[in-house]
């Protein structure tokens, strides 16, 4: 920035200053789904928490004279201007809605230059991050505060495009900045752990979409609905098992609560060999339980662990394949 850059803070962003010209910088967090991926599209509960680790940052600056708003997106090469009809685009799509919630009609000249760490397709809500900080930044730069349940709204309308027929949880987890309890069609309820959990995430590496792992759970749950029902309920029970043993502090309940979803997610069809794989070498090298997180058949997957055994397990899962493993708190 140099000598001539200035900073102020503010929720969830920063004004910067450059040369006299205002930019502001907003940030959203990835997310994991500790329980319930899956079964939330069908009504089920789900528990979600962000990632503060892994970031989507948007950076809005003044464009061009008559260029309207840009989307820049160095780290996929790609850079779109934003419509008021950008239905087939999902980061365009919701920038237009943002656009019109706050009013910024006709669209000023600005430039959104968006960054990520969180890996795409891979079951660490990137989408909806990288929607999230694009709204932030768009309402930091028209000096309007949106509640997070107006942002989450905002991007569950580019996660259906990305998706198909999301649940919400990903959008809400990671408008709200706090584990959730999430019920598709209800308020989310933010919920206080007893203690702080300490998890490993372990990248398969494997790139697979969201859409298509919903897809085929869709049409498996078409074609045998008692059976899908049956592990949807299952899942569900597993859930509030969790929800009380989080609340209540019990992590050694959680592991094996951890083991016993991942073995319904199996059943279900949206694991795969390297997740059990990688699921099973935390396991043995201490976890107290893990499975995969999100969508499934690639991905990540989530081992809990006792935070003196965290880089044991990091580890042994880079050893077993893992393409990348980091360690996260969630509080
Ligand atoms: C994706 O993070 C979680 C799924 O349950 C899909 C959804 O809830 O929309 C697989």
């Amino acid at each position: 920035m140099g000598v001539a850059a200035r900073r102020v803070d503010f929720a969830l962003g920063r004004l910067l200053m450059y040369h006299g010209r205002a930019m502001f910088q907003t940030t959203a967090p990835g997310k994991i789904i500790l329980f319930g991926e899956h079964a939330v599209v069908y009504g089920r509960p789900a528990i979600a928490a962000p990632v503060n680790g892994l970031q989507a940052t948007a950076t809005l600056t003044p464009g061009r004279p008559g260029q309207g708003v840009v989307l820049e997106l160095p780290d996929v090469g790609d850079r779109m201007a934003v419509t008021a009809d950008a239905a087939g685009q999902p980061l365009a799509h919701v920038t237009a809605l943002a656009l019109e919630v706050l009013r910024l009609v006709p669209p000023p000249d600005w430039t959104i230059t968006l960054h990520s760490t969180i890996p795409v397709a891979s079951g660490l809500g990137s989408g909806a991050a990288a929607a999230t900080a694009i709204v932030r930044s768009l309402a930091a730069a028209a000096g309007a505060v949106l509640a997070p349940a107006q942002v989450s709204a905002l991007v569950f309308e580019s996660e259906k495009l990305f998706h198909g027929t999301p649940s919400g949880v990903d959008n809400t987890v990671i408008a709200f900045g706090r584990p959730v309890w999430f019920m598709r069609g209800q308020p989310p309820e933010p919920f206080t752990l007893a203690h702080p959990l300490t998890l490993v995430i372990g990248d398969t590496g494997v790139a697979s979409p969201t859409g298509i792992a919903v897809g085929d759970v869709r049409r498996a749950w078409q074609a045998a609905p008692e059976r899908y029902e049956a592990l949807f309920d299952a899942i569900a029970q597993v859930a509030l098992a969790a929800r009380r043993a989080i609340e209540g502090g019990d992590a050694d309940a959680l592991g094996p609560l951890m083991d016993h979803n991942h073995e319904t997610l199996q059943r279900i069809g949206v694991s795969s060999t390297d997740l059990d794989r990688l699921c099973q070498a935390a396991r043995q090298s201490g976890a107290l339980g893990a499975k995969l997180s999100g969508g499934g058949r690639g991905g990540n997957m989530i081992a809990l662990v006792w935070p003196d055994q965290a880089q044991r397990v990091v580890q042994r899962l880079l050893a077993a394949g893992a393409a990348s493993a980091i360690v996260t708190t969630i509080a």
